[in-house]
């Protein structure tokens, strides 16, 4: 079941091609005004509603720590059904931290994998979730350093920086992108989280001219090093940086499409058997 009533392209679509790889027969709400939570069930009971039809539930919703709580509440009904989140408000996005893990492992698979690596986050880091729950995970990795650019207002929150502290883990605070590139291994784009404005044109009034790559940031970048980005992208990646080898947003999105895929069958029970077939 994919329930996804907060607008999404690619992690629905990824998770539906994942789905349809994997042979499973999918059903979804995608707008509230098709469900009885038009007529004012509770997202609770539609979700337990879900669990008794579906196998597995993959939801994205404004609301964040819903997926876990459902998870958790399910967990003491008669159908446990996994829960998959796809996005939890302006929280965490983890289905998208561990694409991106997977696009790093790949990208350093020659210079000794994601240890010791320098990851430049760029953009609207408080209220974007695939930075805050990336973070989150690559605590786990020896000797990274993560840097996090922003304008003071977009800044990482504080929550994320506990986590950093708790693990040890190096990190920095900086406005200014240009210092930081060349000794980045990773630089991760993100666009302005507008849509969670107290209020409306509130995002508008802050300057985030000096958080955009384009070609003149490209020449201060190492040959090695890679460009992200979750995607949508509004801007603050120019198109004239696409045709370059390290910019590699767009096989990052096609990697979400496999890592969705293997962690379904992996919830399954059938990981092994799919790679033990394709040796
Ligand atoms: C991200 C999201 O939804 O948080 N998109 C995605 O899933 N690839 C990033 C964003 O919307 O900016």
């Amino acid at each position: 079941m994919l329930y996804f009533t907060q607008p999404s392209t690619r992690t629905f679509l990824s998770f539906s091609a994942a789905c349809q790889i994997l042979g499973l027969a999918t059903a979804n709400v995608r707008d509230t005004a098709t469900s009885s939570e038009f007529k004012g069930e509770t997202q609770e009971d539609s979700v337990r509603t879900f669990s008794s039809y579906f196998d597995i539930i993959i939801m994205r919703t404004k609301m964040g720590g819903l997926a876990e709580r459902m998870a958790w509440v399910l967990s003491n009904s008669e159908r446990p059904v996994p829960i998959i989140s796809g996005g939890s408000g302006n929280d965490q996005h983890p289905t998208q931290a561990l694409l991106d893990i997977y696009t790093l492992q790949r990208s350093f698979e020659e210079q000794g994998g994601i240890d010791g690596k320098t990851i430049v986050f760029v953009g609207d880091l408080k209220r974007g979730r695939t930075v805050r729950s990336l973070a989150s995970l690559l605590v786990n990795y020896d000797g990274v350093k993560q840097c996090f650019v922003a304008p003071e207002k977009l800044q990482i929150r504080q929550d994320i920086i506990g986590t950093l502290d708790a693990a040890g883990a190096e990190y920095e605070l900086s406005d200014d992108l240009n210092s930081m590139i060349p000794s980045a291994d990773a630089i991760y784009m993100t666009r302005v989280q507008d849509e969670w404005d107290a209020e409306k044109g509130e995002s508008d009034q802050i300057d985030i001219s000096k958080y955009f790559f384009g070609s003149e940031q490209l020449k201060l970048l190492k040959k090695d090093a890679v460009i992200m980005h979750p995607l949508p992208r509004r801007g603050e990646i120019s198109t004239d940086i696409d045709h370059d080898p390290r910019a590699v947003y767009w096989r990052q999105m096609r990697n979400g499409m496999w890592t969705r895929a293997a962690l379904i069958a992996s919830i399954f029970g059938k990981d092994k058997e799919i790679h033990d077939y394709s040796q």
